[in-house]
């Protein structure tokens, strides 16, 4: 059983990987410092699989505290990274913070997998490297913009450091960039699920959160873009088929079939406005949602989704959840959480 290293492996999108990767039959091995997750995600990974899951509590930046796990857990097939912070207006308030945690991890990581002779890596990138699009849908080769956010510049500052890496004379590393669309829903058990502390920035969340009367209204911002319905357009994906995503690449690179460095949209290939999410949520639930429109979010880009071509191609990879079941398992995962957290 190949042993994957899966850094923020307690978060929300690590989470449905670390199930994914068992159930392959790989042994996936967590490390996480529990800045943005709970102990309750290791009991739902646990709970699911009936069967233990080895984590290590150990922030990724400290070099010392994570050179331990290399030591402990030799003959690692590959990485994982899903370890950095998200929030993007959090970001511009802490920017320091933001670059220190998601670039310097993978610095850190980077150079512990050349001391240990780690050489296959899968990082967490994302569609907000594209900035505002001048083409839909975007391809791998859409050009990259100037990003609307200190957190969106960390991960096109890792991408670069993987390219920059891949040239370098002796590289062994290899690694394999996936750009994440919108990650939505939870696993079909409710047992594990995105877990945003305080107010949720994000769609879904937040729309599970008032029905579930956590929240008075959602806000739809911004009614007057030029789309359809003009509402915002994104690529909404199944967490479970993200998770397999990483699976997937994780097995091209075990093939020795990847490239020094490769990468992948990861979405659906087709875009949702944000009134079509709360009418399928609605479908879903069998209730009218209270919402409001409002003004337009600061940053917020009018529409983006993916062209998905070259991960089927190439990956063999294609989602197979659609919107309303992803929001049912959304709201599935909302409604075991029970009360609202004081
Ligand atoms: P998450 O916050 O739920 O998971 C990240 C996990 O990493 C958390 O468990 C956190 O405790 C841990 N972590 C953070 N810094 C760490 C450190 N220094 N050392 C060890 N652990 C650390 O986020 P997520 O939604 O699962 O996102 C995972 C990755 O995917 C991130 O890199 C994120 O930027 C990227 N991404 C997320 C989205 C999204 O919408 N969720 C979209 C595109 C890309
Ligand atoms: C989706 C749509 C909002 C909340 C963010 C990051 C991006 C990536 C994914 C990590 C938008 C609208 C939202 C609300 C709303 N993360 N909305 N009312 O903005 O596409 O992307 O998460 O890499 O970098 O920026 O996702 O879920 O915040 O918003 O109307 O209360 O829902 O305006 O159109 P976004 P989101």
């Amino acid at each position: 059983m190949k042993k994957i290293l899966v850094t923020g492996g307690a978060g929300y999108i690590g989470s449905h990987t670390v199930v994914a990767l068992k159930e392959a039959g790989f042994t996936p091995i967590i490390v996480d410092n529990f800045s943005n997750s709970k102990d309750t995600a290791l009991e739902g990974i646990r709970s699911i699989l009936g069967a233990d899951v080895k984590c290590y509590h150990t922030d990724c930046a400290d070099k010392v505290a994570f050179r331990e796990v290399f030591e402990a857990e030799t003959d690692l097939a590959g990485v994982i990274h899903f370890a950095a912070y998200k929030a993007v207006g959090e970001s511009v308030e802490k920017p320091l913070a933001y670059f220190q945690n998601n670039v310097g991890s993978l610095l850190v990581l980077l150079e512990l997998m050349q001391e240990f002779k780690v050489n296959n890596l899968v990082f967490s990138s994302s569609c907000t490297v594209y900035g505002v699009p001048d083409q839909l849908p975007v391809t791998e080769q859409t050009p990259t913009k100037a990003a609307s956010s200190p957190y969106g510049r960390t991960k096109q500052m890792c991408e670069d450091i993987l390219r920059d890496l891949s040239q370098a004379p002796g590289n062994e590393v290899k690694s394999i960039l996936l750009r994440y669309f919108n990650p939505i829903g939870a696993h079909p058990s409710g047992k594990i699920g995105e877990l945003p502390l305080g107010v949720p920035n994000n769609l879904v969340p937040f729309v599970t959160q008032t029905a579930a009367g956590w929240r008075d209204q959602l806000t739809v911002y911004g009614v007057d873009y030029d789309t359809p319905d003009g509402s915002c357009i994104r690529d909404y994906i199944y967490v479970g088929d993200l998770a397999r995503a990483h699976v997937v690449a994780v097995q091209r690179q075990l093939d020795g079939k990847a490239e020094t460095v490769e990468v992948f949209n990861v979405g659906t290939g087709h875009g949702n406005s944000v009134l079509e999410v709360v009418k399928a949520f609605e479908k879903v639930t069998g209730q009218p949602l209270r919402y409001r429109t409002g003004p337009r979010r600061v940053g917020d880009v009018p529409a983006i989704y993916a062209d998905a071509t070259k991960g089927a191609n190439v990956l063999g990879f294609r989602t197979e959840v659609g919107l309303e079941e992803a929001l049912a398992t959304a709201w599935r995962w909302q409604q075991n959480l029970g009360a609202k957290p004081e």
